[in-house]
């Protein structure tokens, strides 16, 4: 039985007080922090850099997750690594290289990941499931927070699941984009490790953050 992991994206959190949002997500069950990086070319949003990582990383002991939606990425991977991310994760589509970036990443001492967008099959990460430590599975186009889950992507999950489980590999499986209770089940269900969260996560205010949190992980995989 696997236990639900939860990470909050800050991309639903009030920006004038990131510091004190991130510290009540911290008291409130979070497993890890979540940080969309967007640059307004490889998706059509601009968010935030590595400053914001550095601001945020005094205000918890949880990991940070850090989606990088950014192309191209390989010059920014030191300044997310050297302010403090845990696990930095690249799109598979923003590198004709992913592997170098992913190496690179590894070369700081912290975890790597690889992101798909809906439109992506699974066999474009076949090749990289052996040298990654997290698996995205994207299930709203990537670029704003807020939308709905897109059911076509519980297909890609399970073969993924399946991709990961026959190779005994030790990769954690997340899902991304439009996770509410109903679709937190079904993509737990589905295989995934963890949940990322943005409006499920902050909907109702600080006082709500405890209860929508231990509402998502309550979860639990067969
Ligand atoms: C979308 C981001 C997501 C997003 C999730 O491009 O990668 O992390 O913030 O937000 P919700 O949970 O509101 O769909
Ligand atoms: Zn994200």
């Amino acid at each position: 039985m696997r236990r639900v992991q939860i990470a909050p994206s800050i991309l639903a959190a009030d920006f004038a007080k990131l510091g004190e949002e991130i510290r009540k997500l911290d008291t409130s069950g979070a497993d890890y922090i979540h940080i969309d990086v967007m640059d307004g070319h490889f998706v059509p949003n601009l968010t935030m850099g590595a400053n914001v990582v550095h601001a945020v990383r005094p205000h918890t002991s949880l990991p940070l997750d850090v989606h990088l939606m950014i192309a191209p990425v390989h010059q920014f991977i030191s300044d997310f690594a050297e302010s403090g991310a845990d696990i930095i994760t690249i799109h598979v589509e923003a590198d004709p290289h992913p592997r170098r970036i992913i190496d690179l990443i590894r070369s700081h001492g912290i975890k790597a990941g690889i992101a798909i967008k809906p439109s992506t099959p699974s066999s474009a990460i076949d090749h990289l499931l052996d040298y990654v430590d997290l698996v995205l599975v994207m299930t709203v186009n990537p670029g704003f927070g807020g939308q709905e889950f897109m059911p076509s992507q519980l297909k890609k999950l399970k073969t993924l699941r399946k991709m990961i489980d026959a190779g005994d590999r030790n990769v954690l499986l997340e899902v991304d984009g439009g996770v509410t209770i109903q679709t937190a089940q079904q993509a737990v269900t589905a295989g995934a490790d963890i949940l990322v969260a943005g409006t499920a996560s902050f909907s109702g205010g600080p006082t709500c953050y405890a209860t929508n949190i231990a509402a998502l992980r309550g979860l639990v995989a067969e």
